[in-house]
């Protein structure tokens, strides 16, 4: 029996780890035993405890509730509290998933102490920098023992770093695994899909049952900390809300800096709009329930772009780049940036688009190749 420790922090680790959880219970219960670690990077109960209690997973076995706090100070508690938990219980691996400070501090602190690194979601780049998600994968996709890539582009993306199939890097003698095994959320986005409607009432409860709609969701760090940005997208999606309701659940780092970081006359327009709804942050059943129901998506988050696509939604991206190049190279989002002008724009282009889903992001059962693969290395 193989013994894996998974570590999450941020929303939509929790959401990618229910697909591992949900492969191991289906079919290795008896080859692998998996203990989940939260290190508290989320901590607001719409933020994590909801998705527990919604997909199923067991209840974290290790907490650290870290909290917020500058980069540095955030990710050091996280280093040293699973380090602890490392050096105190043995693991043959650690599998972290995606681009969060979480993410990076699992891959540091396991690498230090050769344990097996598992990466999720590896080989995705922005191509900017100035991304601390871009910095936090790439150290992550350099540190792992095994890179289980969700894309043919990420696969690209790993052999350009050098990051390839070799023998002898690690501990034991053990080399290093580069897989393409599809997307764990596209996994998810098919399981789930089946039974969200069933499982929440947010399309009855916001009166949005046959009403066209826009979604909504902005967090990225650099559109909610700048205020010309946060100001265009605003003003952007007020014109929008001329036309149509738009539905915006709100991320807690924009709720705190909505009213401090956008011009204040854009400010009252926004309280004064009917057609805006400013609602919490959605539950996993509620997300998806409203990207499948929405015309068009809008957002800055990685996760729900891909979503959108999932479920044959348009997109636009408000953001200068994506890492997930296959939605805009198929025509089913605009990047728009921050640019109230390319924004409007890309609404008029993409409303009542009808998108077609390709099957770019694997066949539904990423998360049973990736648990093999763990059991095997
Ligand atoms: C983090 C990830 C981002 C991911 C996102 C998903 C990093 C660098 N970024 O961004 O890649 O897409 O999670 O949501 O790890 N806050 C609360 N309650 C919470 C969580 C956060 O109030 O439960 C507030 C705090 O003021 C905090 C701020 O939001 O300082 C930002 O949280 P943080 O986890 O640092 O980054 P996110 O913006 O959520």
């Amino acid at each position: 029996m193989k013994r894996i420790l998974n570590i999450v922090g941020a929303r939509p680790q929790i959401i990618k780890a229910a697909a591992l959880t949900r492969a191991v219970k289906e079919r290795f219960a008896s080859a692998l035993e998996e203990r989940i670690l939260h290190t508290g990077q989320h901590y607001d109960s719409n933020m994590s405890a909801v998705f527990f209690d919604e997909l199923g997973i067991p209840k974290p076995h290790y907490q650290l509730a870290v909290g917020s706090g500058s980069h540095g100070a955030q990710t050091a508690k996280m280093i040293s509290g699973i380090e602890e938990v490392l050096l105190r219980e043995h693991f043959d691996g650690v599998v972290v998933y995606g681009d969060t400070n979480s993410t990076l501090a699992a891959s540091v602190a396991s690498a230090k102490l050769h344990v097996p690194v598992f990466h999720v979601e590896a080989g995705l780049r922005s191509f900017n920098m100035t991304m601390p998600e871009e910095q936090n994968r790439i150290v992550c996709d350099h540190l792992a023992n095994i890179c289980f890539a969700p894309t043919a582009t990420a696969m690209e993306n790993l052999r350009h770093e050098g990051i390839a199939d070799s023998q002898a890097l690690f501990a034991d003698g053990k080399g290093r695994k580069v897989v393409n095994s599809g997307d764990v959320m596209y996994d998810n986005s098919l399981y789930y899909a089946k039974i969200s409607a069933s499982r929440c009432d947010i399309i009855e409860r916001l009166e949005l049952k046959n009403t066209p709609f826009v979604l909504a969701t902005i967090h990225r760090d650099y559109n909610t900390d700048n205020p010309d940005r946060l100001t265009s997208i605003f003003s952007a999606l007020l014109a929008i809300a001329r036309q149509t309701r738009v539905v915006l659940p709100l991320h807690p780092r924009t709720a705190k800096l909505l009213e401090q970081n956008i011009d204040s006359q854009v400010y009252n327009a926004l309280k004064a709009a009917e057609n805006v709804l400013i609602v919490p942050p959605a539950s996993f059943f509620e997300i998806i329930e409203l990207e499948r129901q929405a015309q068009v998506v809008l957002t800055d988050s990685g996760g729900v772009q891909k979503e959108a696509f999932f479920y044959g939604r348009p997109c636009i991206i408000l953001r200068p780049e994506t890492e997930w190049v296959e939605i805009i190279a198929h025509g089913a989002g605009i990047l728009a940036d921050a640019d109230t002008r390319r924004i409007i724009e890309a609404y008029s282009t993409l409303v009542g688009k009808q998108v077609q889903f390709p099957p770019l992001f694997g066949d539904g059962h990423a998360a049973e190749r990736i648990v093999q693969e763990i059991i095997n290395y």
